[in-house]
C-alpha cells in the first residue's frame, strides 16, 4: 500500500513562507519517482498560492477544517465546495485542538466528514486520547468512540483516511513506543471494518511527534499506512526526509 505523508501546517505561514515552502518541496520530489503521496495542508489564505505551486504535479493540497453546509451564513468559514474549488484533493478533520479550542464534538465533525465527502473530498479524520485517558488505560475505548462518533453511518466503502494522534505527542517530542502505535492502529482497523466497506484499505496515518529520526520505525509499524505531520511539515529538509522514510524520496 502506498503511504500517504501529509503536513499539517496549522496556523503557520505567511505568503512568501508558504510558497517558498511549497517551491522547495515541488523541487526535491522534482525528477525523483515518489512511492508515497505527499500533501499539504496550509492555512486557509495559502491555499490558492500553493495550489498554483503545485499544479500538474504529484503532491495534492488539503485544508484543514470545513463547515457542515456548502454555502450561506457562516461568518468566518469555509466549506468543503471552496476547498474543492480551491484545489483541495484532502481536509483534515476532527484534529483535536478543533476538538479542544473550538469544542468540536462528534455529531459535528461526523456533519463535516458527511459534507466533505459529499463535496468529493477525502477527509482525513483525526482521533486519540489524552495522557490523563491513557494513563487510565482508556486509549482504546477513546478512539474507537471517537470514531463511531465521527463517522457517518452510510459511509460505505468511499475513500476516507483516519489519523490516529495521541493528544500527548501532538507537538510535545514524545512519541508512544512502537507497540502501543501497533495495538491502537490494529483496534482502529478492526473498528472501521464494521463501519467501511474497504476497512482493509483504509490509509491509518500516524500523527504526533513525527520528526525525520523517528519516522522510519513509525512507519514501519503494522497499519501504519502514512503520516500527519505539524511541526516537521515546515522545514522542507525534515519533511522530505519522512517522506524518504516513507519510500518517497
Ligand atoms: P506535530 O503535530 O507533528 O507538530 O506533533 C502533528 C499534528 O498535530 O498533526
Amino acid at each position: 500500500m502506498r503511504k500517504l505523508i501529509a503536513g499539517n501546517w496549522k496556523m503557520n505561514g505567511l505568503r512568501a513562507d508558504g510558497i517558498a515552502l511549497a517551491r522547495a518541496l515541488v523541487e526535491r520530489v522534482g525528477g525523483t519517482r515518489a512511492s508515497s503521496d505527499l500533501v499539504l495542508c496550509p492555512p486557509a489564505t495559502l491555499l490558492m498560492a500553493v495550489a498554483e505551486v503545485i499544479r500538474g504535479g504529484p503532491i495534492a493540497l488539503g485544508g484543514q477544517d470545513c463547515h457542515t453546509e456548502a454555502k450561506g451564513a457562516h461568518t468566518g468559514d469555509i466549506s468543503a465546495a471552496m476547498l474543492r474549488d480551491a484545489g483541495c484533493r484532502y481536509v483534515i478533520l476532527g484534529h483535536s485542538e478543533r476538538r479542544s479550542d473550538h469544542h468540536e464534538s462528534g455529531a459535528l465533525i461526523c456533519a463535516k466528514v458527511a459534507a466533505a465527502l459529499a463535496a468529493g473530498l477525502v477527509p482525513i479524520v483525526c482521533v486519540g486520547e489524552t495522557t490523563e485517558e491513557r494513563d487510565r488505560g482508556e486509549a482504546l475505548t477513546v478512539v474507537a468512540s471517537q470514531l463511531a462518533g465521527s463517522l457517518p453511518d452510510d459511509i460505505g466503502s468511499t475513500s476516507l483516511v483516519i489519523a490516529y494522534e495521541p493528544v500527548w505527542a501532538i507537538g510535545t517530542g514524545r512519541t508512544p513506543s512502537t507497540e502501543d502505535v501497533a495495538a491502537v492502529h490494529a483496534h482502529i482497523r478492526r473498528e472501521l471494518a464494521g463501519k467501511v466497506a474497504d476497512a482493509a484499505a483504509t490509509l491509518i496515518l500516524y500523527g504526533g511527534s513525527v520528526k525525520p529520526g523517528n519516522a522510519g520505525e513509525l512507519l514501519s509499524v503494522a497499519n501504519v499506512d502514512g503520516a500527519l505531520v505539524g511541526g516537521a511539515s515546515l522545514v522542507t529538509d525534515d519533511f522530505w526526509a519522512i517522506a524518504k522514510a516513507a519510500g518517497g524520496g
